[in-house]
């Protein structure tokens, strides 16, 4: 495995190019951690290494269904001539996590291998032909502008409440999509001892510990609020973001 760095739109394609692999496994609709989302023209970049290379793209559509800003980018499968993208998502995030179905739309030169392999799927045929069910009655696409709607107002709610307390002391970035955003607060504190004291005061957030973060006396922390109430935000951000909460005086 190859890790690749990742630019202000997204996985570092002049990297990639020089790396040894066969394969690249993206997140475009929303980059996990840092919640950036793939602009066209990376995407077509993308699109031509795989061709020019016969490599393959393993394109993981998280928390595409909930885009709030910009114009929507096509996936790459949606763009595809040359069916190099392995196309795989999840209805963990859309729906719920508890049933356990994803799905993967493979070029067809990979079918042949897929049906050669002993697997099998342990998600239940009821709440697959459920799914099924709701998709074809128009339920499905309902409850995805609803959500995304929902969602868009928690996470105004929440960039109000950071931006009114925090102003210039902090910036966010990821807010295009998905259901997180990526709190960078301007400290020399580091994000793990940012994270203990929103624990201590009953907040749970976490840290993108797995990116190495290059900038200095910046602590970057992130806030999911999909399973959130609004007035969970509020107590959250009273509890953590206002005045008096252990961030804040961080920076003073
Ligand atoms: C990058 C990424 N892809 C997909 C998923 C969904 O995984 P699952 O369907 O197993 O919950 C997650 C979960 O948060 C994720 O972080």
């Amino acid at each position: 495995m190859v890790p690749i760095s990742v630019e202000k739109d997204g996985l570092s394609i002049k990297e990639l190019t020089h790396a040894p692999v066969d394969a690249v496994y993206i997140t475009p609709s929303h980059q996990y951690p840092l919640g950036m989302v793939m602009p066209i023209a990376n995407r077509i970049q993308l699109l031509d290494w795989a061709k020019k290379h016969a490599r393959w793209i393993i394109e993981d559509d998280y928390d595409g269904e909930f885009r709030y800003r910009g114009k929507p980018i096509p996936s790459l499968q949606g763009v595809d001539e040359h069916n190099r993208v392995i196309y795989i998502g999840t209805f963990s995030k859309s729906l719920m996590p508890a049933i356990r179905i994803s799905y993967m739309v493979l070029p067809p030169e990979l079918l042949g291998t897929y049906r050669q392999l002993e697997w099998r799927q342990s998600a239940s045929r009821l709440h697959q032909q459920t799914l099924a069910l709701f998709m074809r009655s128009g339920q499905w696409e309902q409850h995805i502008r609803k959500m995304r709607t929902l969602y868009k107002k928690k996470q105004a709610l929440l960039l109000n409440e950071i931006q009114s307390v925090m102003g210039d002391h902090c910036a966010v970035s990821g807010q295009d999509a998905g259901l997180h955003i990526v709190l960078h607060v301007k400290s020399k504190v580091p994000a793990a001892v940012l994270i203990k004291k929103a624990k201590s005061v009953g907040v749970l957030v976490y840290g993108v510990s797995a990116v190495r973060n290059k900038k200095e006396h910046q602590a970057s922390i992130l806030l999911g609020y999909g399973g959130l109430s609004t007035e969970e935000i509020k107590k959250a951000s009273n509890a953590c973001i206002k005045p008096g909460c252990m961030i804040i005086n961080e920076f003073n």
